[in-house]
């Protein structure tokens, strides 16, 4: 009997392997006119390695640059390193979809949220719903609640980490950046911040965890069958929820308390962002599921475009001054509050131009988000087989020399100005495509994250000056399909103005 159980078990393993051999082969034979590293045309390890590895933006862009635009990376994998195709096929009539990857961003086991929904349909209802709370229209006091957290980021550094000509405090300038993104996406989304800027530490261990989290939870988004496997509601029983293992659930935690006030007999009516949700229909389920999307997609993206920025105003004497200067004349001429609005920064042309420098030299989303068509399709001039993933590579099309120039390596906000009406327009729809504008999975939180970027820079330089501990080795930067940073040490001194 048991001789006959191992056979069978041995006969089920050949076979599976037979299929996963002859898979292999067909995947191969569609796609070997894509150019691209030779193991990425066998396994999926080349692109998983490149995910744990922590520089998988960076391998994306380097495959373009030595395959051409559209490049193989695993075998129903490509990625395409072109602005206008790119555009073409995020375009809101376009025959692709998103990829079962996004099922890989379903924070909570038990329900999608606008990332992780792929119909079109249930997509479109959905973002409907959530529209009106974060584009701020139904939100009062939108622009108070991220001032107060301007001001509280002001105070920490004001009343603890300023430095003088004779004692030296360096702070860690990424982390407390990151407790400011937290507090303001959290004013907005619960009505209160979460408390980090007073805190002044990682409340909750979140920070940490979802650091340890994300780069698995990412890979995992590779392997489709794994996921689903981890995700299946059969064997709830038998796997443990990985995400509750490895620490996000703190984060669902907090939302979930958020949102049961908002909820019952004695409903919580608020409003903010959550209340927004709710007046327009979502489910307490629902409202669950899309509280932890706000957390985890508005902070880490806004904290590295104000880090990376920052980090090339610091290392640019010439950008520095150039800002610096235009803030200073804004003040006296009284074009600029205390604090700024969004409007007066929208009117300071050098703080627009490095603004969108510093999104294009380092894009803060950097996720593969792969999108898949049901037909064969052809992509700069490359046939793409049914049911490829194409991936994308903003570190690619926003270097792209014939859109920003020979100089489009280096931070130069100077691009930006006395240019050309067309090329403007060229080069800020490349640039704004890193919120996938112009899309149908346009960033909801594009107008918070520009009023975050337009109010922040203006608050910090007119107050203090930065520099860089130690210029040659500003920070640690891990990408993660999010950039994980910290240790950008810095010494903060009060400008004498
Ligand atoms: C500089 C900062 C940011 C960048 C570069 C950015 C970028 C993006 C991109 C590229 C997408 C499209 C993903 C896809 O469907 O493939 C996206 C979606 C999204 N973003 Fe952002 N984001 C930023 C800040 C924020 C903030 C502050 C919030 C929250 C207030 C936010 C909330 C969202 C949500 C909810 C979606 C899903 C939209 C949908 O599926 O319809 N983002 N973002």
């Amino acid at each position: 009997m048991q001789l006959l159980t191992s056979t069978a078990s041995l006969i089920g393993l050949g076979l599976v392997i037979f299929y996963v051999i002859v898979q292999r082969i067909r995947d191969y034979s569609r796609t070997k006119h894509i150019p691209g590293p030779f193991w990425a045309g066998w396994t999926d390890l080349w692109m998983i390695r490149g995910q744990l590895g922590g520089r998988m933006c960076f391998l994306l862009a380097e495959t373009n640059e030595k395959y051409g635009p559209i490049a193989k990376i695993a075998p129903r994998w490509v990625v395409c390193g072109d602005g206008a195709e790119l555009r073409r096929i995020w375009g809101v009539r376009s025959a692709w979809q998103r990829s079962p990857w996004y099922k890989g961003l379903r924070f909570d086991r038990n329900l999608d949220n606008a990332f992780s929904t792929l119909d079109d349909n249930a997509h479109e209802a959905l973002r409907a719903k959530l529209m009106p709370g974060y584009g701020g229209k139904d939100v009062e006091n939108l622009h108070e609640q991220i001032d107060k957290q301007v001001a509280g980021l002001v105070n920490l550094l004001e009343t603890k980490y300023l430095s003088t000509k004779t004692k030296s405090k360096p702070v860690d300038l990424a982390r407390k950046v990151q407790y400011f993104t937290l507090d303001v996406i959290s004013a907005l989304a619960f009505g209160t911040e979460l408390g980090y800027l007073a805190a002044d530490k990682d409340l909750h261990d979140y920070i940490h965890t979802t650091e340890s989290t994300l780069p698995i939870m990412l890979a995992t988004a590779f392997m489709p069958t794994l996921l689903a496997t981890i995700q299946s509601p059969r064997l709830k029983w038998l796997i443990p929820d990985v995400r509750n293992m490895a620490g996000i659930g703190s984060v669902l935690g907090v939302a979930h308390d958020a949102v049961a006030k908002r909820f019952g007999d004695k409903a919580l009516v608020k409003k903010d962002m959550l209340g927004s949700f709710v007046a327009h229909g979502l489910t307490k389920q629902e409202a669950e599921a899309e509280t932890v999307v706000q957390i985890i997609a508005g902070s880490d993206t806004s904290a590295t475009a104000i880090r990376s920025t920052l980090l090339f105003i610091m290392t640019n004497p010439l950008v520095y001054n150039r800002l610096q200067a235009e803030i200073d004349a804004g003040i006296k001429e009284g074009r600029i509050s205390s604090p700024i609005t969004d409007t007066e920064a929208r009117n300071l042309p050098y703080l627009q131009a490095v603004i969108r420098e510093g999104l294009r030299l380092w894009p803060p989303a950097t996720a593969v988000l792969p999108k898949i068509s049901t037909t064969d399709q052809v992509v700069c001039g490359v046939h793409i087989p049914a049911g490829t993933h194409v991936a994308w590579a903003p570190f690619s099309f926003l270097r792209n020399k014939d859109t920003f120039g020979e100089d489009a390596d280096m931070f130069k906000p100077e691009r930006w100005l006395d240019v050309d009406p067309a090329k403007y327009r060229a080069m800020d729809q490349t640039v704004m495509m890193e919120f996938a504008s112009g899309s149908r999975w346009e960033c909801l939180g594009k107008t918070v994250a520009q009023i975050e970027l337009n109010k922040t820079y203006v608050e910090l330089l007119r107050r203090f000056d930065f520099q860089l501990v130690d210029p040659t080795n500003p920070w640690k930067s891990y990408n993660a399909a999010v950039f994980i940073q910290s240790d950008m040490n810095v010494i903060i001194t009060k400008r004498e103005i």
